[in-house]
């Protein structure tokens, strides 16, 4: 075996870790707009009840499982298993999440490229580099391969200094100056003309909408890929805490921060939109509803930063500072998945381990990249609306179905040593035993 195992020193570098690969670009891009087109607080009520009914509970069996086995999610789906057949699904499982979430750091990562080649974009037209401008705010083959290749390997660089010294020093320093950008962006962006009735779009709730069935599909979706479920990364995170946490309080202050962020961003996104309706901006589609994913951050809010003249560059550079630390926080988390396996698994050295997959990983993503059309929507759709849901459902009945409730409540006591007569543990394992797969297949199969 290879050397010792890292370890997060803190609740607050863990908090920071973990709350850094929630928040991503689907808070900052999916939720706002999600929540906008789906009746404004209405979504943002349903989606907070979806968010700790749901999503909290699976959140905290990969927290549980990872925390017990104290090792990879192979490994530790293994260490769970009871027999021949539930160790074989065990391996498979792991795997699966190993391959998706590598193929979801490969389409993750060209678009953190292109919000790096944003944020550079500024600072070329800062000191006059026009040209250099251009070419890095043009969709060009040649642009998305270079900030591709850049990106991994920041993320490369993170990774190989390991949970300590990688994980948590980044996420510590970056995590809380995103939440400082974020609040300013905001207060600059409501003072301007016509974010009143963004405000307005996301805050008024429109209950007629709460029952339809979209919206919860809509919702559902929106905080499984946020909150970074059922490919093992809150697993590999949850080996890195202290026995002597408190698993519940933990995993409910991530899903806080997550939805907190979310809410945040919603107060940036649609104030900014409509301020970019009257600047002429357009902020709608062909079908009608609001602009949102790629699209909403590398078209609308650019122009909207170019409506604004020389202020609109410092908007800018906060903006896509901001995306990136956002996207950067989740791609590490990411890549520690196979890294973690590597090195555990088959002992090769952290560094070598994150160089080798993580070229694996660059490689793919430059396949996606030189056949964009035809590729990035299919791994998109693929990792996150197939493979993602379907491994959650399984760390489920792992943790419902297959591992004993004694090893459970043992694991959960650590740390929290009243746990049996708590609130979680008496309505927890009913959760993810039979709520939450019932809840994910129904999802499924809309
Ligand atoms: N949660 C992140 C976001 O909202 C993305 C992310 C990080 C992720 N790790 C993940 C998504 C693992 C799915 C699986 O952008």
């Amino acid at each position: 075996m290879s050397a010792p195992r890292g370890e997060f020193t803190s609740r607050f570098g863990f908090l920071m870790a973990a709350s850094g690969s929630a928040v991503g670009l689907g808070n900052i891009w999916g939720f706002p707009t999600n929540a906008a087109s789906n009746g404004g607080a209405a979504f943002l009520f349903t989606y907070l009840i979806l968010a700790f009914a749901l999503a909290y509970p699976a959140l905290m069996a990969e927290l549980i499982i990872g925390r017990h086995a104290r090792a990879n999610a192979v490994t530790a789906l293994k260490s769970i298993s009871s027999g021949r057949g539930s160790t074989m699904l065990a391996v498979f499982i792991g795997f699966s999440g190993i391959i998706t979430v590598s193929l979801i750091l490969s389409f993750y990562a060209i678009v953190s490229g292109w919000m790096m080649a944003f944020f550079l974009d500024p600072i070329a037209r800062l000191i006059g580099l026009d040209g250099f401008s251009q070419w890095l705010t043009e969709d060009a083959v040649l642009r998305n391969s270079i900030f591709v290749v850049l990106f991994m390997m920041l993320t490369v660089v993170i990774i190989s200094a390991g949970v300590k010294d990688g994980i948590e020093k980044w996420a510590s320093r970056l995590m809380p100056s995103l939440v400082i950008i974020l609040v300013l962006l905001i207060i600059y962006v409501l003072t301007l003309p016509g974010a009143m009735d963004g405000l307005r779009a996301y805050l008024v709730p429109d209950f007629s909408r709460i029952a339809d069935p979209g919206l919860l599909v809509d919702a559902m979706g929106q905080a499984f890929f946020s909150l970074s479920l059922g490919v093992g990364t809150m697993l590999i995170y949850g080996s890195y805490i202290g026995k002597d946490e408190n698993l519940p309080t933990v995993g409910s202050l991530v899903a806080l921060l997550d939805v907190g962020i979310a809410v945040l961003a919603g107060m940036l996104i649609l104030p900014a939109m409509y301020v970019a309706l009257g600047n002429g901006v357009e902020i709608y589609d062909a079908a009608g509803g609001l602009i949102a994913g790629p699209r909403l951050i590398v078209s609308v809010l650019p122009a909207l930063f170019n409506t604004m003249g020389f202020m609109g560059i410092f908007v800018a550079l906060a903006f896509f500072s901001l995306m990136t630390i956002a996207s950067l926080t989740s791609s590490i988390s990411m890549l520690e998945v196979p890294v973690a396996y590597g090195v555990e698994y088959h002992g090769t050295e952290r560094r070598t381990a994150a160089a080798v997959i993580g070229a694996a990983i660059t490689l793919i993503a430059l396949i996606i990249v030189f056949n964009f059309d035809l590729l990035f929507d299919l791994v998109v759709t693929y990792t996150t609306e197939k493979s993602q849901p379907l491994l959650g459902f399984a760390f489920c009945i792992f943790v419902g179905w297959i591992w004993s409730r004694n090893d459970i409540l043992a694991e959960i006591k650590q740390g929290c040593s009243g746990a049996e007569s708590g609130l979680f543990w008496r309505i927890w394992p009913f959760y993810v035993k039979f709520i939450c797969p019932v809840a994910i297949l129904v999802v499924y199969f809309q």
